[in-house]
């Protein structure tokens, strides 16, 4: 095939795809072919332009890491970690709803009782969580692995400080025989995305902020149930409605209560400030296979 020019260049490509026998690659690769020679046509992209794409892609790259993920953010900002979420977790009304993961997690965070100071001296004001997990029909679901993790009041997770020596403001609880759980975390803040690199710049250049909303986040698995990923939002946030990463969802948006001090749930009488927090998620059943 020669003298291919800009109206013949796309087809070319596709064709090219002929032999491939993995079918779902060939979808998806003649669609992208597609649409990013659409886009070229659509904006008229100029060889500079073509360039700073390459060298701003370079850059998301190199600013990757162990402890990195430049390329999830850029995705996280862009809406499309959103939208792959929302048509991947389509579920029926009443179910808690998805929302993005966000690089924060980590796998295996340490096992905590239920009731447990998941804080364990993350700076912040403390906040007694409590709720349920149940199933469509109502049906409490017990024993569900809770993984819960949160930014502490200087809006850091705390794998993100290098003087990381154990977790913090992160643990794995398991819900009770009546679905069940509770425990005692710290009043979120909102807090900026990492910023100081190739995606902050981008944003900068858009004139978009960086800042989530205060939320706290929530992976919930139990057998026979399709695992929940979500967060749970503060209302009356300034960001709520201007997330840098398009999460916030108003079925998540729960109240944050503030008490000066006094009888707290745990029991005790505290005479310092603390909120409480009531949260039930409700998980959708396992796709049947086959
Ligand atoms: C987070 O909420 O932890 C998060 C989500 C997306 C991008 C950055 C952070
Ligand atoms: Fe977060």
């Amino acid at each position: 095939m020669r003298n291919l020019d800009e109206t013949t260049i796309t087809q070319a490509v596709i064709a090219r795809h002929a032999k491939t026998t993995n079918r779902r690659l060939k979808t998806v690769m003649t669609s992208l072919v597609r649409h990013l020679h659409g886009f070229a046509r659509e904006v008229d992209l100029t060889e500079a332009e073509w360039v700073a794409g390459i060298e701003f892609l370079t850059a998301v790259g190199h600013t990757c890491s162990p402890t990195r993920q430049e390329f999830i953010l850029l995705s996280d900002t862009l809406g499309l970690s959103t939208l792959v979420a929302a048509q991947n977790h389509r579920k029926p009304v009443g179910c808690t709803e998805a929302t993005v993961f966000g690089p924060f997690h980590v796998e295996g965070s340490p096992e905590r009782p239920l009731g447990a100071d998941v804080a364990n001296g993350a700076e912040g004001e403390p906040c007694f969580v409590r709720g349920s997990i149940r199933g469509l029909a109502g049906e409490p679901v017990a024993g569900a692995v809770i993984e819960v993790w949160q930014a502490d009041a200087k809006g850091l997770y705390d794998v993100q400080y290098e003087a990381f020596d154990e977790h913090r403001a992160r643990a794995t609880l398991r819900s009770a025989p009546d679905g069940g759980y509770h425990f005692l975390g710290i009043v979120a803040t909102p807090y900026p995305i990492p910023h100081d690199g190739p995606v902050g710049q981008l944003l900068d250049a858009l004139n978009r902020h960086p800042w989530r909303p205060a939320h706290l986040h929530f992976r919930i698995s139990a057998p026979g149930y399709e695992t929940l990923v979500t967060h749970v939002f503060r209302d009356g946030d300034p960001y709520l409605d201007s997330d840098a990463v398009f999460g916030v969802r108003s079925s998540l948006v729960a109240d944050w209560v503030h008490h000066e001090g006094g009888p707290a749930p745990d029991g005790r009488m505290l005479d310092t400030p603390f909120s409480t927090l009531d949260f039930d998620f409700v998980l959708n059943p396992a796709r049947k296979e086959g």
